[in-house]
């Protein structure tokens, strides 16, 4: 119940799903402060109320002035930011032939763009205290590729490679700043709530395990990941997909 005790964390998308999941564990796990970002502030009391720790932050991770001015906010609150979880992402699926332009360009600012941006201004934070951790969620579509998501594959396999690149970056200088990331299977969120049974039964069907993913599951990986259980594990990404793919 302490493995973040004393941890500054940053979750972006924190107000729902996934991200709501992964707040909600690192506060339980003894955080000192868990910021939670999102677009909107609708969900920040109720967090706030039910976890101390817990304070909302209206950001839009792809407006890097307000990620910059996040930051400032975040060190001069509480001088540092141990965990970082880059957890906003959205979906825009069509088959290539009917993506628009603004599809393509919605997804990667997000997902793609938005983990820079978030990373470019904490990382900095985490090489001068020299630890910390990183953890991005990709997903198994960014591994294995899927139809009409060509998007949403693009800007996830990106995270697996940055996350690679970054591994190496932010483990110089005396610093041990490690990063990583978490695939996960299709994962019962709002995000999966339009996709038909038709859909998610032949890939429950698929999966070794017998179902869907669900947020704790996500959760207790990045968790881990985030943890000093990890202390050697960087640059890796970890599949949490019930052996969908193996
Ligand atoms: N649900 C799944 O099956 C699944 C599977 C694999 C990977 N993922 C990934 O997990 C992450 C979370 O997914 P989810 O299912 O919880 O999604 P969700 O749609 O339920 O929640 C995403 C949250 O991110 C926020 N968000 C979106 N754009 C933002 C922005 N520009 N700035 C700040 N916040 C923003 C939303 O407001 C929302 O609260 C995403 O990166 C997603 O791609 C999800």
């Amino acid at each position: 119940m302490d493995r973040m005790k004393g941890r500054v964390c940053v979750v972006t998308g924190g107000a729902r799903g996934i991200g709501r999941g992964i707040v909600e564990t690192l506060a339980r796990e003894g955080a000192e402060r868990v910021w939670a970002l999102d677009m909107n502030d609708a969900e920040f009391p109720a967090l706030e109320k039910e976890f101390p720790a817990v304070r909302g932050a209206v950001v839009n991770v792809t407006d890097a002035a307000a990620v910059e001015a996040f930051v400032a906010r975040a060190r001069s609150e509480s001088g540092r930011v141990d965990v970082l979880v880059n957890n906003a992402g959205i979906t825009r699926d069509a088959l290539i032939q009917k993506m628009g332009e603004d599809d393509w360009d919605a997804v990667i600012n997000v997902n793609l763009k938005g983990v820079f941006l978030m990373t470019k201004f904490v990382a900095p934070l985490m090489m001068e205290n020299g630890s910390g951790a990183i953890v991005s969620i990709s997903s198994v579509v960014g591994l294995d590729g899927n139809i009409g998501q060509s998007n949403y594959a693009a800007t996830k396999g990106g995270v697996v490679s940055m996350t690679k690149g970054w591994a190496k970056e932010f483990a110089r200088k005396g610093a041990k700043v490690r990063v990583n990331a978490v695939s996960p299977g299709y994962t019962r969120t709002p995000m999966i709530e339009s996709v038909p049974d038709k859909v998610l039964e032949p890939i429950i069907a698929r999966t070794p395990l017998g179902r869907l993913a669900e947020i704790r599951d996500i959760a207790n990986a990045v968790l881990f990941l985030c943890s000093d259980e990890a202390a050697f594990i960087t640059g890796q990404t970890l599949r949490v997909d019930g052996g969908l793919v193996l």
